[in-house]
């Protein structure tokens, strides 16, 4: 459905927490079953995303199960390491609109005894799969493509597979997880190099479940055999989803918004650097670390934004949240500058031109590059006097990200679809109403 984001009409004040992690809740999924036990999950994120990966471990036989608001995942019958019997029978899983799901779940059950089928929507169809399928293929996966070559579906087909040592063409968490996932039940060790700044959810997981996994220097060393011990895992919030607020109250004269329990892994928070470097009024509150992850507290406030040059190895680390600091950079002094994020076109949109062309839509002054955008901002307000129209693609973080400019635009935003939110932050528009009331939600 359209909806209609009217400007701000006063400060958006109060407190409040986020879902849980995304990409912890995809891990939580996905690695419970390998475990000699039950996990316990809080915090697990209930969207739509997350839902695809429960709902395709369940499927393939893992033992879910909610006890109030804690999920317990089990092994249940889910597939041992080995290749699949011929004439197995086929599980089809959707991955809907979940890049996660689809390649996390290509590795993890690539050297297991299942036979699965993956697709998904218009959207995931669309992206690349050649880039964890060629790898994988090298470690003896029989993965077909089922439609068109490098595209879902596919077909997985379990089989016994052997250790690689990789250097990965883009500084992908999906594909450097894949990889590992598969090197869990491969022959010998797996060596994944190249991750760069990219998440590193998959590693600290599998090192805390007792994998013998060694990290450093831009490589991970996986030797496969150890038993992976059971996890009580607390999944804090998503600095992702997080990051839409804080730039609502950067953006919202006189707003003051304090969000709880936020995971602060430095491989999702180069976004608060950046903005501080826009000299956003931003304070962030580590608390005592928790399990797996660091957490703490983030207090945005309003505050006049200067322009900042976004480049290198440090662009991964906030690849999910560059729609959003296009957005912001519109409202900056002077000139931003996106580049090496050629990544940004193969997300669920092509968030290089969704991008370009909300902000278009506002009026603002864009140009697109291959690799990123140039953004001449403006402290004054977005341009557009009248209600702009903005074209999501059913991209959740598009939509989420247009509508904070609708917040602090003169006329308002109306998003063509509202729905895609529930792909990550499904109360997303609940959460801002509470703020603009200047109540706490939590
Ligand atoms: C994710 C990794 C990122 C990110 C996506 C979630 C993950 O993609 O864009 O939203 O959970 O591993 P890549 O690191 O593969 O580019």
């Amino acid at each position: 459905m359209s909806r209609l984001i009217e400007p701000a009409k006063g400060p958006l004040r109060g407190t409040v927490k986020v879902p849980g992690d995304k990409s912890v809740s995809h891990r939580a999924a996905f690695f419970a079953p390998l475990a000699d036990g039950v996990c316990r999950v809080r915090g697990w994120l209930e969207a739509e995303d997350t839902g695809r990966s429960l709902t395709a471990v369940e499927g393939l036989g893992a033992a879910v199960r909610r006890a109030g608001d804690e999920l317990l995942i089990g092994p249940g019958s889910f597939p041992a390491p080995g290749a699949v019997a011929p004439g197995s029978p086929r599980v089809d899983v959707d991955c809907g609109n979940s890049g996660t799901t689809a390649r996390l779940l290509m590795g993890l059950l690539a050297g297991r005894r299942a036979r699965v089928r993956l697709d998904g929507d218009a959207s995931l169809r669309s992206r690349p799969m050649a880039r964890v399928v060629d790898p994988l293929r090298a470690m003896g996966a029989r993965i077909d493509y089922a439609g068109e070559a490098g595209r879902l579906p596919v077909l997985v087909e379990g089989a016994i597979l052997r250790g690689i040592d990789y250097r990965l063409p883009v500084p992908s968490a999906q594909l450097k997880s894949a990889l590992l996932l598969a090197g869990l039940c491969a022959v010998g060790e797996t060596v994944v190099s190249g991750g760069g700044a990219s998440r590193d959810h998959t590693e600290k997981m599998l090192a805390a479940m007792g994998a013998d996994l060694a990290v450093g220097d831009d490589r991970c060393v996986l030797r496969p055999g150890r038993r992976l011990g059971a996890l009580d895992l607390p999944v804090p919030g998503d600095p992702s989803s997080a990051a839409f607020l804080v730039a609502a109250a950067a953006l919202v004269p006189g707003s003051e918004v304090d969000i709880r329990d936020v995971m602060l892994n430095p491989t999702r928070t180069r976004f608060l650097d950046i903005l501080a470097d826009m000299s956003a009024n931003l304070r962030v509150r580590p608390d005592i670390s928790s399990v797996v992850e660091p957490v703490g507290g983030i207090s945005a406030g309003h505050g006049a934004l200067r322009a900042c040059e976004i480049a290198g190895p440090g662009v991964p680390a906030l690849i999910d949240e560059l729609p959003l600091l296009a957005v912001l950079a519109a409202r900056a002094a002077g000139t931003t500058r996106i580049r090496d994020a050629r990544e940004l076109r193969y997300k669920e949109s092509d968030r290089i031109a969704t991008t370009a062309a909300g902000l278009r839509a506002l009026g603002a002054d864009v140009v697109e590059h291959e690799d990123g955008l140039d953004i001449a901002g403006n402290p004054d307000g977005f341009p557009a006097r009248g209600v702009a129209e903005v074209v999501t693609r059913g991209d959740h973080r598009i939509a989420m990200a247009f509508a904070v400019a609708g917040l602090a635009s003169r006329g308002g935003v109306r998003l063509d679809d509202d729905a895609c939110v529930a792909v990550s932050f499904p109360d997303f528009f609940g959460v801002v109403e509470d703020l603009q009331r200047g109540g706490a939600a939590t």
